[in-house]
């Protein structure tokens, strides 16, 4: 089998057989092939598409490039969730202590955050002494015992998907609906969980702009799930304007205990909740009114909590220390007109958050873990001209004054009020 001849069927929109992408892939990670020849195929992909066969194949492959996780031995139903990431993003840690709390298996691997989204492996570093890192045994213990671990890349899964989307960063080939949807299903089957619950983020915020291509990349998602055996669900969701008040590391985690105590945001709680009840849903089989109900009860009850607080101590971290005095200088953020206030762009406080060090603008970049916004105004909220809208906590000035331009721009005053943002958009099976 040639390589150029793999590049040439797709180039002229062929359909790909299982032996040529199983070829291609393998001998790309193998090194056995130059970097330029994949970048080739990549494009044609990006431009001709793929069908759902070679959609699973790709996956297929990818999956057992590496470690796969046998979860087999693990009693009762394990879950994952995945988001497609988002400003302000912090429904895992909320979400996971729920499920594990009513007797579910909550496998979660996650990853750091990269650009204007955060990554749920750095909140976790904000807490004092969390160990994001386990062995797969570690991790296997920990689920059987406490019912969830939250760690960072166990194992070496789905190494062909990294040194793809390592290229495909480089190349313009990260846009494709089936390349993104197998890079992070394969990912996720290696994992090994039986249900998994896809937030898929839509707005200014998140990878998927529009409501058309996040759909398209949610069915393609739950299609994949399905052909695998999985149980997987996708649901829209809002990602226009920041999820919480709260955004940055050690920031976001003390808004998930608000949470957890049946405080916080309401928009926050309203996402984690649909997310929670649908993956329990998937896990138990009663109907989405009883799920909804014992997800409620938890975190009224105290339990979800506990669990949190079980977990944290499992993997040596400092529940106290979510507490702690924030170090970090605060700028203080005033409007600078009247009205309510119509828009709060997501990309634009991602963004800024990112200039104070909340986030890493490459990969090499250290974050700032006490850094990030509050949000003190939201959605129709009517502020007046020098009226506070955020605080912006951080150490590192350099760019305080760009991050404050940048937070601006995104804010919109109007003398009228808008509908409320739709923050469910939609459930996908
Ligand atoms: N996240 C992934 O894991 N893969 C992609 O291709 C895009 C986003």
């Amino acid at each position: 089998m040639r390589f150029v001849d793999i590049i040439e069927k797709k180039k002229n929109k062929e359909e790909l057989t299982k032996e040529e992408i199983k070829f291609a892939i393998e001998s790309f990670t193998n090194e056995e092939i130059p970097d330029y020849q994949m970048s080739a195929l990549l494009m044609a992909i990006v431009l001709n598409g793929m069908t759902d066969e070679e959609t699973y194949h790709l996956t297929e492959v990818m999956l057992n490039s590496g470690d796969v996780l046998d979860l087999s031995g693990v009693e009762w139903v394990v879950v994952d969730k995945h988001s497609t990431g988002g400003i302000g993003d912090k429904t895992t840690l909320i979400l996971g202590p729920i499920l594990a709390s009513l007797g579910c298996k909550v496998a979660k691997m996650s990853g750091r955050g990269l650009g204007i989204t955060g990554g749920t492996a750095d909140k976790l570093e904000a807490i004092e002494g969390y160990d994001i890192k386990m062995t797969i045994e570690e991790f296997i213990k920990q689920i059987k015992e406490k019912n969830i671990a939250l760690a960072y890349s166990i194992g070496n899964l789905a190494p062909a998907d990294k040194k793809i989307y390592a290229l495909r960063d480089v190349t313009a080939t990260v846009e494709s609906i089936p390349l993104i949807a197998s890079s992070i299903m394969s990912k996720k089957l290696a994992s090994g969980a039986d249900c998994l619950i896809l937030d898929v983020k839509v707005g200014s915020g998140a990878f998927m702009k529009d409501i058309e291509s996040a759909r398209k990349l949610a069915k393609t998602m739950v299609k994949i799930g399905k052909h695998f055996n999985k149980k997987v669900r996708a649901i829209l969701t809002n990602m226009d304007i920041p999820l919480g008040r709260n955004i940055g590391n050690l920031l976001e985690v003390q808004e998930v205990v608000q949470v957890l105590n049946n405080n916080g945001p309401e928009d926050l709680k309203k996402v984690t909740v649909t997310l929670a009840s649908n993956l329990l849903n998937m896990a138990i089989g009663k109907s989405i009114e009883e799920c909804e109900y014992l997800v409620n009860e938890t975190l009224d009850n105290g339990r979800a909590l506990e669990k949190f607080k079980e977990l944290i101590e499992s993997q040596n971290g400092k529940y106290n220390s979510i507490f702690r005095e924030n170090q970090s200088k605060v700028e203080i953020v005033k409007a600078t007109d009247e009205g309510y206030i119509t828009k709060l762009v997501a990309e634009n406080i991602g963004r800024s958050s990112m200039m104070l060090k909340a986030g890493r603008q490459t990969k090499e970049d250290k974050i700032d873990y006490e850094a990030g916004i509050i949000l003190l105004k939201k959605i129709n909220d009517y502020v007046k001209k020098g009226d506070e809208l955020a605080y912006f906590y951080y150490n590192d000035d350099e760019l305080l004054k760009e991050a404050e331009k940048v937070f601006l721009a995104g804010v919109e005053y109007s003398k009228d009020k808008v509908d409320e943002p739709t923050l469910i958009y939609e459930v996908i099976e």
